[in-house]
């Protein structure tokens, strides 16, 4: 039950001057207008969203910042990822410019990633530097793209390749909005909670194993892993807030995921982020064990979480027909954890123990491919 004002729970994420909280709790849209102006006094605001998030909620944001005297426009972007692009982006700047807003005014992004990462970007570079407050609407934002600071827009080379660090002001996660996503893009979602465990939090990971069907109901379970995911994501930023090292592992199950969502021309009918991750989680457990690295075991504990939660864990699951192992070695040698040639993973000494592992043989990598497509 939604007790109010007390309902949230807070995680800071200590950057210094650029410090931030994390709000995440039960009917907190009512809230935004004012912890926005209780933190950014005067400020005006733009807030950007995509038709189908508008739908749903924009209303009540809109009547929350006008309750707390928050002057807005709104920017509606089309849904889906073709909108983090070069056209989006220049018609985004061109409205705020419209709007007559100023560095000390606000961007909101009020939707998932694709939103996130666009408005993030503009806020990032529009009058070289404006405030950005998010407000996502998807698991998956709620736990990974709106926290920390990564904003950006794909390119016909690939995604995310442009773009800037930005941190919010302010992350406002509203977990009842999550009542009405589909179960598909839930577990999608789930699997970046999971990868959380897995990196650096085997507690996290068993307690996962007993509750998650909590999480997936709503409440307090809820709320807790979304606080625990943006802790544990908060605490790997503040030590390498520019990925020049730790942050990669937030990258786990991520290669072999790119590569497998590539492979399939990044068709979401077929496969989707998250579910690229949860195979890829698995593989990375499975390649591990071969490498000696970590006991077989692991690999068979995170795929039967993965499966029971309804998520694909294998290549096969993935309707359709896949390319061979070369050609999918080439989608992980594009990938851009690549240095100097050598390919970057993450790896792992078992559940919780992730670590970096630079210069991993491309030729154990391919002929684990060739094991793990084999039907
Ligand atoms: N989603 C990976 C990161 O924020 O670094």
């Amino acid at each position: 039950m939604n007790n109010g004002k007390d309902s949230a729970v807070r995680v800071s994420v200590g950057l210094g001057e650029r410090a931030y909280d994390i709000l995440i709790g039960p009917d907190l849209m009512p809230r935004v207008g004012a912890e926005i102006a209780a933190r950014l006094p005067g400020t005006r605001a733009a807030v950007v969203t995509d038709e189908n998030v508008a739908a749903a909620h924009l209303a009540a944001l809109e009547e929350s910042l006008r309750d707390a005297d928050v002057e807005c426009a709104t920017i509606r972007l089309p849904p889906g990822e073709r909108s983090k692009s070069f056209d989006a982006l220049q018609e985004t700047v061109d409205a705020v410019l419209a709007a007559r807003l100023e560095r000390r005014d606000t961007i909101v992004a009020l939707g998932g990633g694709v939103v996130g990462d666009l408005a993030g970007f503009v806020a990032g570079i529009v009058r070289r530097g404006m405030n950005f407050v998010q407000v996502p609407t998807s698991l998956l934002a709620q736990v990974d793209s709106s926290v920390g600071g990564k904003t950006g827009i794909n390119t016909s080379r690939g995604k995310n390749l442009v773009g800037v660090f930005h941190q919010p002001k302010l992350v406002l996660a509203d977990t009842s909005v999550l009542d009405t996503l589909p179960l598909r893009e839930f577990r999608a979602g789930y699997a970046e909670v999971v990868k959380y465990g897995l990196i650096d939090r085997p507690d996290f990971f068993a307690w996962l194993e007993g509750n998650w069907q909590q999480v997936f109901a709503g409440g307090e379970a809820r709320v807790e892993a979304i606080a625990q995911s943006c802790r544990a994501k908060a605490e790997i930023v503040e030590r390498d807030e520019h990925e020049s090292g730790e942050r990669a592992l937030l990258n786990l199950g991520h290669t072999f995921g790119h590569a497998l969502e590539a492979a399939t021309g990044y068709d979401g009918a077929r496969l989707v982020h998250g579910e690229g991750v949860a195979i890829g989680m698995v593989l990375v457990h499975r390649f591990s064990a071969r490498l000696n690295l970590a006991s077989p075991d692991d690999a068979i504990r995170v795929e039967a979480h993965l499966r029971e939660i309804g998520l694909p864990t294998r290549p096969e699951h993935i309707p359709g027909d896949l390319p061979d192992a070369e050609t999918l070695l080439a989608y992980i040698a594009q990938d851009k954890k690549v240095m100097r040639g050598a390919l970057t993973f993450i790896l792992t000494r078992g559940i919780g123990h992730s670590f970096v592992a630079r210069d991993v043989p491309s030729s154990e990598v391919l002929s684990f491919l060739k094991e793990s497509l084999r039907p």
